[in-house]
């Protein structure tokens, strides 16, 4: 069995170390394509893998295609809108991913965000705190709790909005569950984004939405991009000088924000929330043992298709 690790954006190498080893000990062998530049690398490289584990990388129908041997794929994160699930079943391809291994990561960099945006982007002025101020956790799975459990240390007073999460198990975290989008953006201060890029998603985060916010917002998106209306977010940043928005996916229109709002827009030069040694290292071995586990006993806990 050969197990094709394709990462764009490099695991730590410790975690590379780790998952090899996890494979090698199954008897199984690892290729490894870091870094690639063109989808041609990866179009030739998944030729020969009968498993694939990668992170953002894009496994559409063209990709799948070409892969005749696959079995599955592991997304060792959170999110796989990058994936089409659809070409996936059709092929009679597993789709897994690692939930919760990358999450704390995540949540420190949004943690870390909003200090930056209190403090003024450290430009030396007079900031203001997260004590006692108002976070809206929008959608309360694993990357909304660890921020719950960080923002409760700052004194922040916390509410989430999540379509699914059941409000008992919001509350029970001491997070007041509120009923609706609307209610959490016209209640919160500050709002960091937790939902994934789907159809019902997709550019929901408007300007009428936004536009609820009290005054001195602040917007942080470490979610996925494709969930912000970016043209309708230009819009609302030069009707309101007090919102703010910093973002870990850089968006299109990343140069006309840069020029327009320097001292209230931030993006980080590329998606790095789960870019820790600890966050590589669990979500790295969770998918290796998930691949092994999927070969050898058949096991499909995790799938996503
Ligand atoms: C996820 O969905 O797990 C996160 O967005 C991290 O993505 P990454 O592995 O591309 O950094």
């Amino acid at each position: 069995m050969k197990i094709l690790i394709a990462t764009e954006k490099p695991f730590a190498a410790e975690a590379v170390k780790r998952i090899q080893q996890i494979v090698e000990n199954a008897g199984m062998e690892i290729l490894l394509l870091e870094k690639y530049t063109d989808k041609i690398q990866l179009l030739e490289a998944v030729k020969e893998a009968d498993a694939i584990v990668i992170r953002s990388d894009v496994i559409d129908a063209e990709v799948l295609n070409v892969a005749q041997k696959l079995k599955i794929v592991v997304r060792a994160g959170a999110g796989y809108d990058n994936v089409d699930l659809q070409a996936a079943t059709a092929r009679q391809v597993v789709v897994m991913n690692t939930p919760g291994q990358n999450s704390n990561a995540v949540a420190e960099l949004a943690s870390g965000l909003m200090v930056y945006a209190a403090r003024n982007f450290y430009d030396g002025t007079s900031g203001s705190e997260l004590m006692g101020k108002k976070l809206g956790i929008h959608a309360y799975g694993n990357v909304g709790r660890n921020v719950a459990r960080i923002a409760k240390g700052f004194g922040m007073e916390l509410y989430a909005y999540d379509a699914f999460c059941p409000a008992e198990i919001i509350e029970k975290d001491g997070v007041k569950a509120l009923s609706s989008a609307e209610e959490l953006y016209e209640t919160c201060q500050y709002v960091s984004l937790h939902i994934p890029a789907t159809v019902e998603t997709k550019n929901s985060i408007n300007y009428a939405l936004l536009n609820k916010m009290p005054k001195k917002a602040v917007l942080i998106n470490t979610a996925r991009k494709e969930v912000i209306n970016e043209a309708e977010l230009l819009k609302l940043m030069e009707a309101r000088p007090d919102f703010k928005y910093l973002t870990d996916i850089m968006p299109d229109n990343d140069t006309e924000m840069k020029e327009k709002f320097p001292k209230r827009y931030f993006t980080t030069p590329k998606k790095m929330g789960a870019q820790t040694a600890e966050a590589n290292n669990n979500a790295g071995v969770a998918a290796a043992s998930q691949i092994v586990d999927f070969f050898l006993k058949g096991n499909t806990k995790f799938q996503v298709n």
